[in-house]
């Protein structure tokens, strides 16, 4: 029922008709997939959650990413984030080669509502603990995605405000946290490189907003204009 509020929401994202059939397929068929799903079931339930340390298994957060699972109303995360973590448009982030300790971190906060986010926040609420460490270990596995910056007339601009920030507003630069080439640095600094324009946009301008609850970040968004954001987002899109 969960998901059929949050498939409400979806409406108005630009694949949103896509996605729709896709869920659509998943409710049909959901007796079919965890048939298909069966022989991966024993080996997750082999490794039951032992109290006090858990083993984080990439390889079932990877059939949790791919696959979902309709029997506790976990939706497969490769429907919007695409195969490996590479999604295809800017509304959903690149999740590939992202730091383990972040994404789960996210996760987190949007299961507790910290970061708030309709799609996301219903997508977490069906995960454990140990389900987000585990499809964060699997996409900390996988090759970061490529991008490319698409405004010549700003790239300068955005390459010179994430190499050496803006020292007159006394905004900081973003290569001091996210690494020159925006691998990021484990686990506090994410990486940033490779990721859709449209998404880092839109993060920063939360950020500014304080939507999104981050002190550094809060602080560092709240001083830059629209297009400064809009600049050095499409230039991280570039960045490897
Ligand atoms: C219906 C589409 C959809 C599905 C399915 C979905 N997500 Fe998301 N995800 C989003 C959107 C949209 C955002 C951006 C949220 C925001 O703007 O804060 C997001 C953001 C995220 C982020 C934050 C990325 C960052 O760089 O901070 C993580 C991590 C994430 N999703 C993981 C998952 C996982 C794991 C699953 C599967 C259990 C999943 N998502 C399923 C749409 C989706
Ligand atoms: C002092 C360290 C620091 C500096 C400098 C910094 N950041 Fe960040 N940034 C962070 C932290 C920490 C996070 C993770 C926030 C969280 O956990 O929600 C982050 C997250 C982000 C995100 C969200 C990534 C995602 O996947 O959702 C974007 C976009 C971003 N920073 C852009 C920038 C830009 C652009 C600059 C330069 C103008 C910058 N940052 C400078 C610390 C920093």
């Amino acid at each position: 029922m969960r998901q059929t509020s949050q498939i409400s929401k979806l409406t108005s994202l630009r694949a949103g008709f896509a996605v729709l059939s896709i869920f659509a397929l998943i409710g049909v068929s959901g007796l079919a997939i965890a048939a298909d799903a069966a022989p991966a079931a024993p080996a997750a339930e082999a490794k039951p959650a032992a109290p006090g340390k858990t083993k984080v298994d990439p390889v079932v957060g990877e059939t949790l990413y791919s696959n979902g699972d309709p029997t506790r109303g976990v939706v497969a995360c490769i429907t919007c984030h695409g195969p490996k973590g590479q999604s295809a448009i800017g509304t959903w982030p690149k999740l590939s080669a992202q730091h383990a300790a972040y994404t789960s971190r996210q996760l987190k906060s949007f299961k507790e509502g910290v970061r708030a986010n309709a799609i996301m926040m219903g997508m977490a609420a069906a995960l454990t603990d140990q389900d987000m460490q585990n499809i964060s270990a699997y996409l900390a596995q996988q090759q970061p995605s490529q991008g490319m910056a698409q405004n010549k007339e700003t790239i300068e601009l955005g390459q010179s405000i994430y190499r050496g920030g803006i020292a007159a507003k006394g905004v900081p630069a973003c290569a001091a946290c996210h690494s020159p080439n925006g691998a990021g640095i484990p686990a506090q600094y994410p990486l940033l490189g490779g990721q859709w324009a449209d998404y880092s946009n839109s993060q920063l301008m939360s950020f500014r907003e304080g939507t999104r609850k981050n002190i550094q970040m809060n602080t560092i968004a709240a001083k830059l204009s629209d297009a400064e954001m809009k600049a050095v987002a499409d230039y991280m899109a570039g960045l490897h």
